[in-house]
């Protein structure tokens, strides 16, 4: 078989996770990160190597320095740092920064800000701190029904969010609310690789999204491009490409969210074009399917969205 391998126009490693791994390489070590800088083991690993250690909370750092990541933090945990004399780096991406001034201006003017995202997002816990005490998160349209009437409210969304789910959640909140602004706080880096891999996926036969499952971007990249019923694959290295996914494939499109780093996308495309050193997988695997009918490899394997 012979394969054109594509890649899309924006992927990988946007502005703010460079900005946070160029902070985290110039700063002085040893440094604890606030959490992984990023959401891709194999970066946080190399940064680990180099004297970054995440921990999980500030009770793990008694002096020294501490990086915030790209995520965010609220308020209080900046309180919290600066009560321990501890020395920060703030790597929190302009784009969050900006969503979060946003939120307590908004708190300030009396709204209740409702943001469009994921609850357990360390981004979206953070953004929480900012917003004040009656902000509440929705993940859907669903979700965002079963919220009461309430006079004035401010919609924001987490910066990786499909722009469609903020526009349905506005859509049903302007029901339920006398006063609605709506802010989109999606960032551009978020809209161009979203915008590039759908437009490639609608061109290919197989679409690969290459990054870390805990990242939210790249997990949102593989279920777009699975919206164009291109069989898609979430893999977080070339070594989970598998033979299989190609039969019959002329065209495979490759994209990789914004904490996946050019290197590992680099592997994939190489890997590809040594197409006999992909995995042979045992046994036969039964492809589900995606929302207009294609393909999909089984939930649970390696592509599952999680
Ligand atoms: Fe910032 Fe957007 Fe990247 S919010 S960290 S530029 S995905």
């Amino acid at each position: 078989m012979f394969l054109e391998v594509l890649v899309a126009d924006y992927a990988g490693f946007c502005f703010g996770v460079t900005r946070a791994v160029k902070k985290a390489k110039e700063a002085p070590k040893p440094i604890a990160s606030l959490g992984s800088l990023i959401h891709n083991r194999l970066v946080v690993e190399e940064l680990a190597r180099e004297g970054v250690k995440p921990v999980a909370s500030l009770e793990e750092v008694d002096c020294g320095r501490v990086l915030i990541r790209s995520h965010g933090v609220s308020p209080d945990v900046l309180e919290v740092a600066r009560e321990k004399g501890l020395e920060v780096i703030d790597a929190t991406c302009p784009y969050v920064a900006r969503a979060q001034h946003l939120a307590q201006k908004l708190a300030r003017e009396g709204y209740q800000v409702v943001i469009v995202g994921e609850a357990s997002h360390p981004e979206v816990k953070g953004l929480l701190g900012w917003a004040g005490p009656g902000a509440v998160v929705v993940s859907d349209r669903e979700e965002a029904e079963l919220l009461p009437y309430y006079p004035r409210r401010a919609v924001l969304a987490q910066t990786t969010q499909p722009e469609e789910k903020l526009a349905e959640v506005a859509a049903v909140l302007r029901t339920k609310t006398d006063t609605l602004v709506v802010h989109n706080t999606v960032c551009h880096a978020t809209r161009r690789r979203q915008e590039a891999a759908v437009d490639l996926a609608r061109r290919v036969d197989v679409m690969l999204v290459v990054g870390g499952r805990e990242s939210a971007n790249t997990r949102h990249l593989a279920e777009l491009c699975r919206t164009t019923g291109t069989p898609t694959y979430h893999i977080e290295t070339a070594g989970e490409l598998c033979r299989q996914w190609f039969i019959n494939a002329r065209r495979v499109g490759v994209t990789g969210g914004a904490s996946t780093p050019a290197w590992i996308i680099e592997e994939v495309v190489v890997m590809l074009a040594e197409q006999e050193k992909l995995m042979v997988p045992e046994g036969e695997r039964e492809p589900e399917k995606g929302p207009e009918g294609a393909e999909l490899a089984p939930a649970g394997e390696n592509n599952a969205v999680e």
